[in-house]
């Protein structure tokens, strides 16, 4: 076989066959295939795309190229849950204990972030001495005893998907279906669970800006995921302004902690229950979604999911008395104040531009070797449909660097638009799959 005949091939509109897939897919893993071949190959998908078939074969050539976590030592079926990312998302934090106290095991890996906050790893980091590397037998020790844990996901799981990713990012292939189902669901089916549950984000905040191109994606991902016999659902739910009020990882895990103890934004709260319900269905824990729903609700009001957080908090080495004591995160030393120059109503946040202003206020890195500053992001003190008046606070902009959290200021006053009518409200579940 030979990559250039293999370029031609995508180039020319054709098909490719599991074999060409699994030697572009070994050859550029392994350094036989340079980067300059790998994309121009990637670019060819791009522009020819890749049928059903051709995604399935590139998902399991990916997730084949390193590690399979065996969870059978858990009893249980297992769920994953994944979102393909959002500004302000943190219900990963809510949704897990949620749904292990429904007594759904949890054996969970995230990543760390890049662009608007960190991903999951970097908030759960926020809490002091929380570990997540965390060696294979005692998460799986865990999650017998406790029924939860949440770690880093580790450099063997999908190498393949690793190299391929960092690649797409710096050729501007990153925006196509099929490379980025493949490459969401080689990471998933790798990671063991028995069960997967997709938040697939739509919106200006989201890869997906309409709610079309957002269920071609969750129906691809949900086609992938069954087809290797795992239950898979996706939930198409709204990104057209950040998720709750906190942007950035200290905040964050502190919304998550109201959340768990009643005291949470009511989006964030209907969505931690709405995609906790799911995973307890899923993990036949429930016989329906609605059932696993009021599981969840249940468990939130018994407090039963807050104790189950505190118990992953203090198996992974961290410090759970931040849950009543929270200046014990991470302290930001500077804050700015945004206010609203006139009356009306809340009718536009811009979640990526939010989500920027936070990164730029020191939340999120540019690059995987900037280090994040935890105590950094913006508070909304005002959501979509609220009203305002003249000098009202509408965020607060928190972080370590006066420079920073000026400029971050002044990008997130441009995220906000005041309108004399109130908007209509967007919904917050768009579609299940
Ligand atoms: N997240 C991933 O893991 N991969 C993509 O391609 C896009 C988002």
């Amino acid at each position: 076989m030979n990559m250039s005949d293999i370029i031609g091939k995508k180039r020319n509109g054709e098909t490719l066959s599991q074999e060409e897939i699994d030697y572009v897919v070994a050859g550029y893993t392994e350094g036989s295939i340079p980067d300059y071949q790998m994309s121009a190959w990637l670019m060819a998908v791009y522009f020819q795309k890749m049928n059903r078939e051709e995604t399935f074969h590139l998902t399991r050539a990916m997730k084949h190229s390193g590690d399979v976590i065996d969870l059978s030592g858990i009893d249980g079926v297992k769920v994953d849950k994944h979102s393909t990312g959002g500004v302000g998302d943190k219900t990963t934090l809510i949704v897990a204990p949620l749904a292990a106290a429904c007594g759904v095991p949890i054996a969970k890996m995230s990543g760390r972030g890049l662009g608007f906050t960190g991903g999951t790893v970097d908030k759960m980091e926020a809490i002091p001495g929380f570990q997540t590397a965390v060696e294979a037998d005692r998460f799986i020790e865990q999650v017998n005893t406790i029924g939860l844990s949440v770690i880093g996901q580790t450099a063997h799981i999908a190498p393949a998907d690793k190299k391929i990713y960092a690649l797409r990012d710096v050729t501007a292939t990153v925006d196509n279906m099929s490379l980025i189902s493949s490459s969401i669901m080689s990471k998933k089916l790798a990671s063991g669970s028995d069960a997967i549950v997709l938040d697939v984000k739509c919106g200006d905040g989201a890869f997906m800006e309409n709610l079309e191109d957002a269920s071609i994606l969750g129906q691809m991902m949900v086609d992938i995921g069954n087809g290797d016999k795992k239950k898979t659902i996706a939930v198409i739910t709204d990104m057209n302004q950040p998720l709750g009020q906190a942007v950035g990882n200290s905040l964050e895990v502190i919304e998550a902690i109201e959340t768990l103890k009643g005291c949470g934004p009511a989006d964030i709260q209907e969505l931690s229950l709405i995609l906790a319900g799911i995973m307890i269905y899923a993990g036949g824990k429930a016989s329906n979604r609605e059932e696993g729903y009021e599981m969840a609700k249940a468990a939130l009001d018994s407090g039963a999911a807050l104790e189950k957080l505190r118990q992953f908090v203090e198996a992974q080495g961290g410090n759970a008395a931040v849950i009543e004591d929270y200046s014990l995160f991470p302290q930001h030393t500077c804050q700015r104040e945004l206010r609203s120059s006139q009356d009306g109503f809340v009718g536009k946040i811009a979640a990526k531009a939010i989500g920027l202003a936070s990164q730029h206020a020191g939340a999120g890195r540019a690059t995987k070797e900037d280090t994040i500053d935890l105590s950094a992001g913006i508070y909304l003190h005002k959501k979509v449909g609220d009203s305002v008046c003249s000098g009202d606070i509408l965020a607060v902009i928190y972080g370590s660097d006066e420079e920073k959290v000026e400029k971050s200021a002044q990008e997130a006053e441009k995220a906000f638009v005041i309108t004399p009518e109130k908007p209509k409200p967007e919904l917050l579940i768009k579609k299940i799959i």
